[in-house]
C-alpha cells in the first residue's frame, strides 16, 4: 500500500451562510435585464461585491462602470443598473438629466435605512451614521442627504468625541453590513453622552448580517480553523472573519476560492469550519469542501442557527419576466 491514508478532517459547514436576498435579487436584476433588454446593459458600480459573481455577468454582456459618465454616449439609452449597496441621490438624478434608463439594484433593506436619514432630516434631527469610510453603502447613505448632514461615526473613539453641531435633537443610522458588537459598542457610547439619541425602530443591520455572525459564533469557538468565503472588499465577509477571531480561532481566514488556500496553514487542522458572505456565491464554498475532500478525509456537518425565508420584489420593469403579465 503506497498510499497514504489521508487525516480525518470534520468540516462545519455554517447555516445560514452565503447569499442573501439583498444579493439574490441584485443579481437576478442584471439577469433579467440582460435577456429582456439585450446586451450590452451597463452596471454602475460591482453589483454585489464578488469577483467571480461579476466576471459572470460580464461574459453574458454586463458592463460595469463606477460612475455614470463612462458610458459611451452612443450607449446612452442601454439600461443601467444600479449596484445593491446603494447610490448618493446625485445618482439617480443625474441619470434622469442625462434621460438614461436606470433599476436600482439597492437592496431593500438600505433603501430603508435612506429613508430614516430623510425621515430624520425632515424632523429637523441631526444624523449620525455609524459605518465604514469609504464604503459604497456609507457613500450611498451619506448621499441621500445634503453635503456635510450626515456626521459618519466609525468608531467607540469617534462616538466619544463627537460634538453636535447644534442643539437640534440627535438620531443615529447605520450602514447594513457592520459588526453586531461593536456596533452595540458604539451605540452605548452615544446613549450614554445623549440619551435622548432617537435609534433605528428596528435594527438596521440587517437579519443576514446578523444571522451569519451569530452563526460563526456557534461555530468558531469549536473548531481550529475557520475559513470565509468572501471578497476583501465586502464588508460583512471581513466582519465574519473578525467574528470568528475575537471567538478565540486562531486560524481564521477570508478567501475568495479555493486556489487561495493556504494548504500550510491546515497541516495540524481536525476541525474546520466554514461560512461564506452575503455576496460569495455556494459554488465557491463547494469547490472548497472539494479542495479540502482531496486532501483530507472530510466530514461535512450542517450547523444550523438560523432559518431564512425572506425573499424581496424585482423593480416593476422587470417582474413581467417572471410571472405572467396581470
Ligand atoms: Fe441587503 Fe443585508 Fe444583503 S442589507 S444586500 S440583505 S447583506
Amino acid at each position: 500500500e503506497t498510499k497514504q491514508e489521508k487525516q480525518p478532517l470534520s468540516l462545519q459547514l455554517c447555516a445560514p451562510r452565503g447569499f442573501c436576498a439583498g444579493v439574490d435579487r441584485a443579481i437576478q436584476i442584471v439577469e433579467l435585464a440582460l435577456t429582456k433588454y439585450g446586451r450590452p446593459v451597463y452596471v454602475r458600480h460591482e453589483i454585489v461585491h464578488n469577483k467571480f459573481v461579476v466576471d459572470g455577468l460580464k461574459a453574458k454582456g454586463a458592463v460595469f462602470v463606477e460612475e455614470l459618465e463612462e458610458i459611451p454616449a452612443e450607449h446612452s439609452d442601454r439600461p443601467v443598473i444600479f449596484s445593491a449597496h446603494g447610490v448618493p441621490k446625485s445618482v439617480p438624478e443625474d441619470a434622469q438629466a442625462r434621460k438614461m434608463f436606470y433599476l436600482d439594484a439597492t437592496c431593500p433593506l438600505v433603501s430603508k435605512v435612506h429613508k430614516e436619514a430623510e425621515i430624520h432630516f425632515r424632523r429637523d434631527r441631526e444624523v449620525l451614521l455609524i459605518g465604514h469610510a469609504g464604503h459604497p453603502e456609507v457613500i450611498g447613505t451619506m448621499g441621500q442627504l445634503p453635503d456635510g448632514t450626515v456626521t459618519l461615526i466609525e468608531t467607540e473613539d469617534d462616538a466619544h468625541a463627537y460634538v453636535p453641531k447644534s442643539d437640534r435633537p440627535l438620531a443615529y443610522i447605520t450602514q447594513t453590513t457592520l459588526s453586531v458588537d461593536d456596533t452595540a459598542g458604539i451605540v452605548a457610547v452615544l446613549q450614554q453622552r445623549f440619551p435622548d439619541i432617537v435609534a433605528p425602530h428596528k435594527e438596521d443591520i440587517c437579519y443576514a448580517t446578523t444571522n451569519r455572525q451569530e452563526a460563526v459564533k456557534h461555530v468558531a469557538p469549536k473548531v481550529d480553523a475557520m475559513i470565509v468565503v468572501g471578497a476583501p472588499n465586502s464588508s460583512n465577509s471581513q466582519r465574519l472573519r473578525e467574528v470568528a477571531e475575537r471567538s478565540g480561532c486562531k486560524i481564521s481566514v477570508l478567501i475568495q476560492r479555493a486556489s487561495d488556500i493556504q494548504w500550510q496553514d491546515f497541516e495540524g487542522v481536525r476541525t474546520l469550519g466554514l461560512t461564506a458572505g452575503a455576496s460569495a456565491p455556494e459554488t465557491l464554498v463547494e469547490e472548497i469542501i472539494t479542495a479540502f475532500a482531496e486532501r483530507f478525509d472530510v466530514t461535512v456537518e450542517t450547523v444550523h442557527t438560523a432559518e431564512e425565508t425572506i425573499s424581496f420584489n424585482l423593480p416593476r420593469e422587470l417582474r413581467d419576466m417572471i410571472a405572467p403579465a396581470q
